[in-house]
């Protein structure tokens, strides 16, 4: 059997962890099982640039940040684009799928991955999917491998942050990766003890975050800590268009430094604003991620043994599942309205911006 793998899509911790779980299921269960390590996601797909891997490529990796088969975003809208040729990247994968002479293609990615992986089975390749993100994003399971490392690294973040808050008696955003959803800001925030978190699914009103840190600060507290997603909006931004937000924000991708400077004014408290960035996503997974992909991988590595394609792994109810890859692809797992967590949040005195 001869087995395709890549990656694809911003990395995250747990990719080689997650590899090295499939390779070695592979070649302890599978009889004459050959592996193609794909180069770049699905640009080596498109490119036909693959190698043959050997047991040895997939020791040492554990505990390795990154892809060893590195990545590249492939935007999903692109792949059905014709160029001048009149071929698509889609026609390019396929036929290199049958040059490569594979007989079923694993794709380690996140939500825009899940969308082509779904579109590559809709076209009648073998495919199994396993959902990768540090947002947490993935519809239909309830964790994603190398969310709770990033967690663990901006709740680290975060408890720097406060001490040097605390010292300067200063408020402090810490702006924490997610631009469409919330989960990495609010487990971060809530495991950092954060006083106010604003995510991008609970648009907040500026005055209301000035008044919260205005109310903190009457009551004899010195500084404030402020877990911002990249995505969070205002009310007002929420309303405008893409362009137009970019505008309003002088340029800027996020609304952090708008706020900062919003809250200094209007609060008169001295404030500062940190972006930690691909920190987040970088170095080696926490024991838990390498857990579960470990997991993940070799549960990946049995459907490919059972020949069940089509599907993608998720982990659901602490038991590791599978979805049909029609059936997640383009859902994104959003803070859902009246979420649990959010509501334990608040009971604890945690502010989201969006307080009457
Ligand atoms: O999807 C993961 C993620 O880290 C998001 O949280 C973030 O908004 C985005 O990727 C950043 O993408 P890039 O690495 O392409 O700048």
């Amino acid at each position: 059997m001869k087995i395709g793998i890549l990656t694809s899509g911003g990395d995250c911790p747990g990719l080689n962890a997650v590899i090295r779980g499939f390779a070695k299921y592979v070649f302890n269960n599978i009889k004459d099982a050959e592996l193609i390590g794909i180069s770049e996601g699905y640009l080596g797909l498109i490119q036909n640039e693959a190698k043959k891997m050997k047991p040895s490529d997939f020791s040492g990796i554990l505990n390795v940040g990154g892809t060893i088969l590195g990545t590249s975003r492939q935007p999903f809208k692109k792949m059905t684009e014709e160029d001048r040729n009149g071929k698509s990247k889609l026609d390019m994968m396929k036929k290199n799928y049958k040059e490569m002479g594979l007989d079923v293609l694993v794709t380690l990615g996140g939500a825009g991955t899940h969308k082509t992986a779904a579109l590559l089975s809709g076209e009648g390749l073998n495919v199994v999917g396993i959902p990768k993100t540090i947002d947490n994003d993935i519809w239909g399971t309830d964790v994603t491998f190398g969310f709770h490392t990033a967690v663990d690294i901006a709740t680290e973040c975060i408890d720097r942050i406060h001490t040097t808050a605390a010292s300067h008696g200063r408020t402090m955003l810490i702006e924490i990766m997610g631009n469409k959803v919330g989960w990495l800001t609010l487990y971060a925030g809530v495991a950092g003890g954060a006083d106010i978190i604003l995510l991008p699914e609970i648009p907040y009103d500026p005055d209301t975050v000035v008044k919260m840190v205005n109310k903190r600060l009457d009551s004899g507290k010195a500084f404030n800590i402020i877990a911002i997603a990249e995505g969070a909006m205002s009310i007002e931004e929420s309303k405008m268009k893409k362009a137009e937000r970019l505008e309003y924000r002088n340029g800027r991708a996020t609304g952090t430094e708008k706020l900062a400077q919003y809250i200094e004014e209007h609060a008169g408290v001295e404030t500062r604003y940190v972006v930690p960035g691909h920190i987040q996503r970088g170095g080696s997974p926490s024991p838990y991620d390498r857990f579960l992909s470990t997991e993940m991988g070799s549960f990946a590595g049995e459907l490919v043994e059972k020949g069940k394609f089509g599907v993608t792994v998720a982990m659901r109810g602490n038991e590791v599942t599978y979805n049909k890859l029609s059936d997640i692809a383009g859902k994104m797992k959003f803070i859902p309205e009246g979420d649990q967590r959010v509501a334990m949040a608040r009971k604890i005195g945690i502010y989201f911006g969006d307080e009457k």
